[in-house]
C-alpha cells in the first residue's frame, strides 16, 4: 500500500517489486487525476488500483498488507497516533 499516494507516482514504482499495489489517499482530486494519469500498460492496470481512504481511519475492509509505504505522509497527519496503532 501506497498510503498518502497523492498522484500515485511511488504506487506505480512498487508495482514493479509487489504482485499488487494500492495507492490510497484523502484527496478525491489526486485519486483522480492518479486513475487519469495511469499508464496504458495492461500489465500495469491489473496490479494497480487506487482508492480515497484516510491514514488515520483506514477501512479494515482494504485488507492486509506486506508493505505500508507512507512517504511525506506522518507530518500531513491530523492525528500522526492514529496511523501508527
Ligand atoms: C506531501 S504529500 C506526499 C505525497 C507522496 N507520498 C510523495 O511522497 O510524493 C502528502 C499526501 O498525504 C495526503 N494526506 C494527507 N492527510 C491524509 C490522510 N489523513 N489520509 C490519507 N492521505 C492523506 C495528502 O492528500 C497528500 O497527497
Amino acid at each position: 500500500m501506497d498510503l498518502g499516494c497523492a498522484v500515485g507516482r511511488t504506487t506505480v514504482e512498487l508495482a514493479d517489486y509487489f504482485k499488487e499495489v494500492v495507492g490510497v489517499d484523502l484527496s478525491h482530486a489526486f485519486i483522480e487525476a492518479a486513475i487519469d494519469s495511469l499508464p496504458s500498460c495492461n500489465c500495469l492496470k491489473s496490479k494497480i488500483r487506487f482508492e480515497v481512504g484516510n491514514a488515520c481511519d483506514l477501512d479494515k475492509s482494504l485488507g492486509m498488507f506486506n508493505l505500508i509505504f507512507g512517504g511525506n505522509l506522518i507530518d500531513r497527519l491530523y492525528d500522526p497516533a492514529a496511523f501508527l496503532l
